[in-house]
């Protein structure tokens, strides 16, 4: 037998039910918000990663699908979809029309990590990506509308925020943290990423880095005014819309492209892979990637991680089921199915059995209406109904009921 490989599956079932209301209720919420849909390739250019995601990240240090393919040229399964997100957006010149720019997007996304739960190589994230807004109301926007998708979906998270800085700020702070850094007997990773990327030390997981960096320098003391200022903004605006939030100056993110504001939703309900959503600010990407300077900001959902947390609604009856009680039957059921699946769910049955056994599995399937053509149906030109909740009985023409 094939299996599927390391870190990739199949979702059937309850799973895939529970995969397609997660997507339904984002997409709504997002069409609510005004963001439109926008398909990028699954495969890129693995520059694109580098530049934007960040050769000092984890995800493109260690975790990219990257090979060359049959002419030669470096490419990657995409890691993230945030990166495409903005190449597209390049593409199409939209950084020339200026304005404001709104996509959403989902699909599946690579990382060559150690599978655990909660944690895959092939995973499916929903996200969204706004261009084009300088605005700290929309950093505000964006946190309401992620938290009022995972309420829909009764999904409880704890919200982490953070503000990264600008080019103007984030230097010098970097200096300071280096300077504080160098004197601490740290991991081998953290040796590593002061030289690459010092602010990824604070959110290293070794338990006696954490314990050596208490006093360590926090970004929030060392913003410039502007994003100070942007920072309190959001802040209030949260605080004005009753939703509760933690500073966490810890909060890096394990991509190179944020600045200003930053945050986390998670939860302590799926062990200890807890991000469920994640996202912030990019206001220098689209320059990074060659395109006219454009402020950026947008999150990203794990869907995955969402799955055995949603509280799904109760599953309705609905559609029809038809069988038929005699051979000379089960060509009419069928006639009638096709005109009735223009507009109605229809499941059929092609065997031929007796009303009781029809019934039940009619019942098992969670049809609303139960319908079946016998011999004496047959000869009248009618079919015999029952409703399965209200269990009223019922022979109509067949000509009513196709109508
Ligand atoms: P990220 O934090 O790398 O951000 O990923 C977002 C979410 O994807 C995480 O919170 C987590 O739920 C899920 N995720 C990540 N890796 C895995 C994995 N191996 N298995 C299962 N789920 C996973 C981004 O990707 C950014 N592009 C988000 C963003 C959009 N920022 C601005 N716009």
């Amino acid at each position: 037998m094939i299996s599927s490989l390391r870190g990739m599956r199949d979702l059937v079932e309850d799973d895939a039910k529970r995969f397609l209301y997660c997507i339904k209720v984002c997409e709504e919420i997002a069409q609510r918000y005004d963001f439109s849909f926008i398909q990028t390739p699954l495969l890129e250019e693995s520059l694109l990663f580098k530049r934007s995601v960040g050769q000092s990240s984890d995800i493109v240090g260690k975790e990219m699908y990257d090979f060359c393919d049959k002419s030669g040229n470096e490419i990657s399964l995409r890691p993230e979809g945030t990166a495409g997100v903005v190449r597209a957006f390049i593409q199409k010149k939209y950084d020339k029309v200026g304005g404001v720019k709104k996509f959403y997007y989902h699909g599946a996304m690579f990382r060559y990590e150690r599978p655990q739960k909660g944690r895959f190589r092939q995973f499916h994230q929903f996200g969204v990506e706004c261009f084009g807004e300088q605005s700290a109301y929309e950093d505000i926007n964006i946190i309401i509308m992620l938290k009022q998708i995972l309420d829909t979906l009764g999904i409880k998270t704890k919200i982490l925020i953070n503000s990264l800085g600008c080019p103007k700020c984030m230097p010098p702070y970097k200096e300071t943290l280096v300077k504080f850094l160098q004197n601490l007997d740290l991991c081998e990773d953290c040796q590593r990423r002061i030289l690459t990327n010092p602010i990824r030390v604070l959110d290293c997981k070794n338990s006696s880095c954490q314990a050596k960096l208490k006093d360590a320098p926090k970004i929030t003391h060392n913003l410039c005014k502007n994003c100070h200022d942007d920072f309190l903004i959001v802040q209030k605006g949260l605080r004005d819309n009753n939703i509760d939030f933690i500073i966490d100056t810890n909060l890096v993110r394990g991509l190179d492209y944020y600045s200003k504001t930053a945050f986390e939703f998670v939860s302590d309900e799926i062990g200890s892979q807890g991000s469920i959503a994640g996202g912030g600010r990019y206001d220098k990407l689209v320059e990074i990637l060659g395109g006219k300077d454009t402020f950026g900001i947008g999150f990203a959902i794990g869907v995955d991680r969402l799955l055995e947390l949603i509280k799904m609604p109760e599953d309705e009856k609905q559609g029809y089921y038809l069988s038929a009680l005699c051979d000379e039957a089960l060509e009419k059921i069928i006639e009638i199915s096709v005109k009735l699946r223009k507009t109605k769910k229809v499941k059929l049955s092609y065997e031929i059995k007796s009303l009781k056994a029809h019934l039940k599995k009619a019942d098992k399937q969670n049809a609303l209406w139960f319908g079946c053509i016998g011999d004496d149906e047959l000869k009248k030109e009618v079919i015999w109904l029952k409703n399965l909740v209200t269990k009223e009985e019922k022979q109509i023409s067949l000509k009513d009921f196709c109508e």
